[in-house]
């Protein structure tokens, strides 16, 4: 494994790696802001298995933070991802610092999202996407991949950089992975370690309530408005659970739903503090095409 903390050297490696393979081979990209865990390696392997070489960028961007939030304790863990990458065989590992990436003068150019990331996490988190987009657009240009990986865990990240990558025409094929839960259902995060053991303990309820409306739609429910009152009751009868949003969105579009449409492709997606903790989770809901269905589901309880 190659380890490049310079834009000029990643390029360098990359030309030299490609030209040196027999056949010319695909480049994978999988973009993390490091702190790896069961998650990102999931997704690394996922992209070892379809590519000749697999780069792997660890960048905690600060574009991507608002001005009271984690950036300054945001987990690292440098030497510990440098080892897991080598386990995992990836060819490139991309380090860069905060002024190899932008320079030392302020960033003028950025790419801005649309609509998609007005809602849900944008709401709370102004500007955050248009960071992510600017980070990923510059990774593009930096590694020339051609897939790149990003999980289904930050559905509405994946769903804004597909949408970019066709925007800004980006030669990219982008690879929608899974969520890597714990046993306990908890969706692995970076963020899990600021949880503390009282914390931790009421973090699965979020998966659980996913799941509890996953089935409750399955069964017949349409009521978007009844599964969120009940789906905040619950979670927030555990002290210090506070649901940021809870919402059925179209998978496409990532607008609202009010009412759930039989057949129609829908996400519950919700963000909630745990302690000052934020975390995201999301599970795909949709109601059954048809009434028999319904009437099958509920008659073989
Ligand atoms: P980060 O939070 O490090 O996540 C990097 C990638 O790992 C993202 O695609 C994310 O969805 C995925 N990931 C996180 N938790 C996961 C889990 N439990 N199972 C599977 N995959 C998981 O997302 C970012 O970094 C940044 O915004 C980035 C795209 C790197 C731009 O800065």
């Amino acid at each position: 494994m190659i380890v490049c903390t310079s834009i000029s050297q990643f390029r360098e490696e990359r030309a030299r790696l490609l030209a040196a393979s027999e056949t010319p081979g695909s480049l994978g990209l999988f973009p993390t802001m490091g702190y790896l865990h069961a998650g990102h390696a999931e997704m690394i392997r996922i992209a070892r298995k379809e590519n000749r070489l697999v780069a792997v960028s660890i960048f905690v961007n600060p574009l991507q933070f608002g001005p009271h939030e984690d950036l300054e304790r945001y987990p690292r863990s440098p030497e510990a991802d440098e080892q897991l990458c080598r386990l995992l065989d990836v060819d490139l590992l991309f380090m860069p610092s905060i002024v190899e990436m932008y320079g030392q003068q302020p960033v003028l150019s950025s790419v801005h999202v649309g609509m998609l990331g007005s809602h849900l996490c944008g709401t709370s988190r102004p500007g955050h996407f248009d960071g992510v987009c600017t980070v990923v657009a510059k990774l593009f240009n930096i590694v020339m991949p051609t897939r790149a990986y990003f999980s289904r865990k930050d559905a509405q990240q994946l769903r804004i950089v597909q949408q970019m990558t066709r925007d800004l025409s980006f030669p990219v094929e982008i690879v929608a992975g899974p969520i890597v839960r714990e046993e306990d259902g908890l969706a692995i995060s970076s963020r899990n370690a600021y949880l503390t053991a009282s914390e931790r303990s009421i973090a699965p309820r979020i998966a659980q309530t996913l799941r509890t409306i996953q089935r409750r739609v399955a069964q017949g429910e349409r009521d978007v408005a009844l599964l969120q009152r009940e789906a905040v009751h619950t979670l927030e009868a555990y002290e210090g659970i506070r649901v940021d949003y809870l919402s059925f969105v179209d998978p496409d579009t990532l607008q609202p739903f009010t009412t759930l449409v039989p057949g129609r492709e829908t996400l519950c997606a919700a963000a909630v503090y745990v302690g000052k903790t934020r975390l995201i989770d999301n599970i795909d809901v949709r109601a059954p095409a048809s009434t028999e269905y319904t009437v099958t589901a509920r008659g073989k309880r």
